[in-house]
């Protein structure tokens, strides 16, 4: 498959309808992805990134039906991550001397991965590659989200190659933003977002002001996974900007696991409680132990507060929630508010121990949290419904 974006550009990369997982298990991909590899035919011809290593072949033998292997001129490396580098070594083979341009990191990491000389070209922001009637020009995006990562602007057609940002984790033949289910689109741009960029928003935010300071015209986003930006690229950028600045939606989620039912009831009456003093604020539960996490992470991502509950076992707590507060550390979420709670048989922990990981994680915890012995009786189920209510009231 291989479809045309202008005259000049062709999609030639492969879309995983299958993919259900990615960086190993830690990220869900319900929706499959794609690797979107470019090729550009002007006076030179130039092929950006490829795709993910058990698609090496099958992409070297539908690029050798778009083109003679011997006419492409430059390759574009923009990451050397493996989804957009795994066919290189194969490519490589059938043309050995082919410029590989991409950052001095991404020269190093694929020599890393692959133990190739390849004939690299290291570039930096603002060095430009004269292809005919149009100029590639280099920007770096260090950290976004490794650290060679770079886009290329594509003068004439004006278009940006952004390689992972702005893209999701979408799978469709459909291919451009104004053809697929809207929903589904913003669902997966905004998990990405809050799963894999999250920990690099401020630099998410200088980088975009840097290319907006070139004032460059913009026609589409061409991303290196999921849909092609066409219409109204601009949307994409303007969503990185909010959700890169401490994005918060009128929401607060309670993620627990509960072991005979206990955490879940006083979940359910901390909601409650919530409810009985905000009407208008958006309360979501999840069972972290029943929940994809990264759907969960998204979903605090859009909070400003979260609850966390769990009840004791060996003295600790339980995993899945343990997981998704592992997970939140890492991310690094600001400015959100948090409280814990949970049930309990003898020892106890609980609690304790999820104030701890919350604050690890450098939440602020806005009340002391909630223990309960046993299965609440009403008198408990009362002291949950007020655990919410100055919860809310805290925020
Ligand atoms: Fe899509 Fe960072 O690789």
């Amino acid at each position: 498959m291989s479809f045309k974006l202008t005259d000049k550009v062709t999609w030639v990369g492969k879309i995983d309808w299958e993919l259900r997982t990615f960086h190993g298990e830690e990220y869900s991909t319900d929706r499959g992805s794609s690797y979107n590899s470019y090729l550009i035919r002007d006076k030179k011809t130039v092929l950006i990134d490829t795709v993910w290593i058990p698609f090496a072949e099958e992409f070297v033998e539908n690029l050798k039906k778009e083109i003679d292997l011997n006419e492409i001129d430059y390759i574009i490396a923009q990451h050397s991550e493996v989804d957009h580098s795994g066919a290189l070594p194969l490519l490589m083979k059938e043309i050995p001397n082919t410029p590989i341009y991409c950052t001095a990191n991404g020269a190093k990491i694929l020599k890393g991965h692959y133990h190739e000389d390849w004939n690299f070209v290291e570039v930096k922001t603002g060095d430009t590659l004269d292809i005919g009637e149009s100029t590639l020009t280099f920007v770096e995006a260090r950290m976004l989200h490794w650290p060679d990562s770079m886009m290329t602007y594509m003068s004439g057609d004006n278009i940006l190659f952004s390689n992972d940002a702005f893209g999701q984790h979408l799978a469709s033949e459909q291919m451009f933003n104004d053809l697929v289910d809207q929903a589904e689109l913003y669902q997966e741009s905004i998990k990405y977002y809050a799963n894999i960029l999250t920990p690099f928003s401020p630099l998410v935010t200088k980088k975009i002001e840097e290319v907006l300071s070139f004032n460059l015209p913009l026609n589409m986003i061409a991303t290196s996974h999921g849909i092609i930006w066409r219409d109204n690229p601009v949307q994409a950028v303007e969503n990185y900007l909010k959700w890169a600045n401490d994005y918060q939606e009128n929401q607060i989620t309670i993620v627990y696991d509960t072991m005979w039912n206990g955490t879940r009831r006083m979940a359910e009456a901390i909601a409650e409680g919530i409810k009985s003093v905000d009407k208008d604020v958006v309360v979501k539960l999840y069972n972290a132990a029943k929940t994809d996490k990264n759907d969960i992470i998204t979903e605090l991502f859009k909070s400003k507060a979260f609850l966390f509950g769990s009840a004791t076992v060996n003295k600790s707590i339980m995993h899945a929630t343990s997981g998704i507060l592992e997970m939140i550390r890492g991310i690094g979420f600001k400015k959100k508010k948090a409280a814990a709670f949970g049930a309990y048989g003898w020892s106890g922990e609980n609690v304790a121990i999820l104030e701890e990981k919350l604050k690890a994680a450098k939440i602020e915890i806005v009340q002391d949290g909630l223990k309960v012995l046993w299965n609440p009786d009403e008198d408990a189920m009362e002291a949950c419904r007020e655990f919410g209510k100055s919860f809310v009231e805290k925020l």
